[in-house]
């Protein structure tokens, strides 16, 4: 009997190519493509109500903890074009380091450190009013051009147990469209701090994903429960908070910020 032609043979596996399959892991998405300029300006080119409800629910939570002794070693995980996690632990931290994967967002820090736009103000004066952690400070910018350095890091693999404050704002659930990423990245940004730090996490609620100038960035559509059970074998005296936000774009059903510590 002649051999069966191979291409027939259905206990072989010939399942064709992906033809322009969608980019689903965060590995696939063009992230030294992002384009800081048009982030900026979309988002922080002047201070918005949400985030004014985000500095007021952070703030508050790192000054009533952290007020007593400046911590060596701060970090913000995918920093992006946003400079305001990084001010709100100005106050706290004598070193901060702004973790990004992205070549064009690294660029963009390393230059917004040095010259920032005046736009940053708006979200200085909203922390500062009323706040005694912040009031002594008269030169932000100065403070934390000397303060922050810009470092290449992927939130993936980030080192355990190294730093004493941290924020991640908007990264676990916006660089990926699978869930067990977002799980990954919130319980690795977590884990690279020391036990009992406090930390300020900030999500997209339900969101489907977003563009900045000419590219798509992927989001896991997460809700608070979803944020709760990420964090639970990681942090402990958890507060997931809520805030309205409808202005910034179609797609997504408002944002929350979760506050609590690395567990011991
Ligand atoms: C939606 S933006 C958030 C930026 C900023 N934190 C903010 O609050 O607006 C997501 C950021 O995560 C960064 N990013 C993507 N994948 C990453 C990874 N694996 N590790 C670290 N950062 C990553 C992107 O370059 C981008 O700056």
């Amino acid at each position: 009997m002649p051999d069966p032609d191979p291409r027939f043979d259905s206990a072989i596996d010939i399942a064709p190519p992906p033809v322009d399959a969608e980019p689903s892991v965060n590995a696939d998405f063009p992230w030294d493509a992002f384009d800081s300029t048009a982030y900026f300006e979309h988002n922080y080119s002047s201070l918005r109500a949400d985030d004014e409800k985000i500095i007021d629910i952070v703030a508050r939570f790192f000054q009533d903890n952290e007020l007593r002794r400046l911590r060596p070693q701060a970090i913000d995980v995918g920093a992006g074009a946003n400079l305001y996690p990084a001010l709100m632990m100005l106050p706290f931290a004598a070193e901060l380091t702004l973790c990004e994967r992205a070549f064009s967002n690294r660029q963009w820090l390393e230059a917004e450190i040095l010259q920032p736009h005046p736009s940053w103000w708006q979200f200085w004066s909203h922390m500062n009013v009323g706040r005694e952690a912040y009031r002594p400070i008269k030169n932000p910018f100065d403070l934390l051009g000397r303060r922050a350095r810009v470092t290449k890091g992927n939130i993936f693999s980030l080192p355990p147990g190294r730093y004493d404050l941290g924020t991640m704002f908007f990264v676990a659930e916006s660089i990926t469209n699978r869930e067990s990423e977002f799980v990954r990245a919130t319980r690795s940004f977590v884990n690279s701090l020391k036990p009992k730090a406090p930390f300020a996490a900030a999500f997209m609620r339900n969101s489907s994903g977003y563009r900045v100038g000419s590219s798509s960035f992927p989001a896991c559509s997460v809700d608070e429960d979803d944020v709760r059970a990420a964090l639970a074998p990681v942090a402990g005296g958890v507060t997931i908070q809520t805030v309205e936000s409808k202005s910034l774009r179609d797609g997504y059903c408002g944002m929350m910020v979760a506050t609590g510590f690395k567990k011991a």
